[in-house]
């Protein structure tokens, strides 16, 4: 049986991951592979409830708060969908995963990247993604496209753009400190160039015979 693999993808609101991870699981299972797309906060039931409640703009949370739902809502999920489908030698494409609360908490709230690590660490026993595939975008891109989609802003999509610049930069510096991790994509391109790259960054977990890209 092949290695289960964990392959997240992040980055700020309105970089495309959603448009990437559906695109490059059809790409995934069209290679053969078993995938699971889920995404955070979210992917099972509890977790879900979580995510209604953490993006309410109606509610007050705070600081620390959210950084605790958030890892909440991660524990679950690994508990409950990630460990199992990961030990039966499955592939989980996933909407994020910790280091968005790095970012988001860690910097963008500014509890501080340890801080943040540690309660992730005690949420997920320590599971680690094989790749991450970060959609960079400059923030007022992200926000200009965030801004065509129609919804209400949520609680997150609320705060200014200084919040998002922080975020990025805080992405930036993850991929530069796990560079064998994490592969930073270019998001402004268009969507069938971006899924090419995001193949290309993980061509070498793919098993034999179906690591070709098409390049398109
Ligand atoms: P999204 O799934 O639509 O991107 O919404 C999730 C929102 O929650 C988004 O604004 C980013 C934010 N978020 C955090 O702040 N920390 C986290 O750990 C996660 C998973 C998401």
């Amino acid at each position: 049986m092949t290695a289960g693999r964990l392959i997240t993808i992040e980055g700020i609101d309105g970089a495309g991951k959603t448009t990437l991870a559906v695109a490059l699981a059809d790409a995934l299972r069209a290679r053969g592979l078993a995938v699971e797309l889920l995404r955070e906060p979210g992917g099972v039931a509890a977790s879900e409830r979580i995510r209604t409640l953490v993006k309410d703009p109606a509610l007050r949370i705070g600081a620390r708060a959210e950084a605790l739902l958030y890892a909440a809502a991660r524990a679950q999920l690994v508990e409950e969908a990630l460990a199992p489908t990961l030990a039966a030698g499955g592939w989980v494409l996933l909407d994020r995963f910790v280091d968005s609360s790095l970012a988001y908490q860690g910097a963008g709230r500014a509890l501080g990247l340890d801080a943040v690590a540690a309660i992730n660490a005690f949420g997920t026993g320590g599971l680690t993604p094989d790749r991450t595939l970060l959609l960079s975008l400059d923030p007022a891109r992200g926000r200009a496209r965030q801004g065509t989609r129609g919804d209400e802003p949520d609680r997150l999509e609320q705060e200014d753009d200084s919040f998002f610049a922080t975020i990025a930069g805080a992405y930036a510096a993850i991929a530069a400190a796990e560079p064998e991790r994490v592969r930073v994509l270019d998001a402004d391109r268009a969507p069938a160039e971006v899924l090419a790259a995001a193949l290309r960054a993980l061509a070498d977990l793919l098993p034999p015979g179906g690591a070709s890209t098409s390049g398109r």
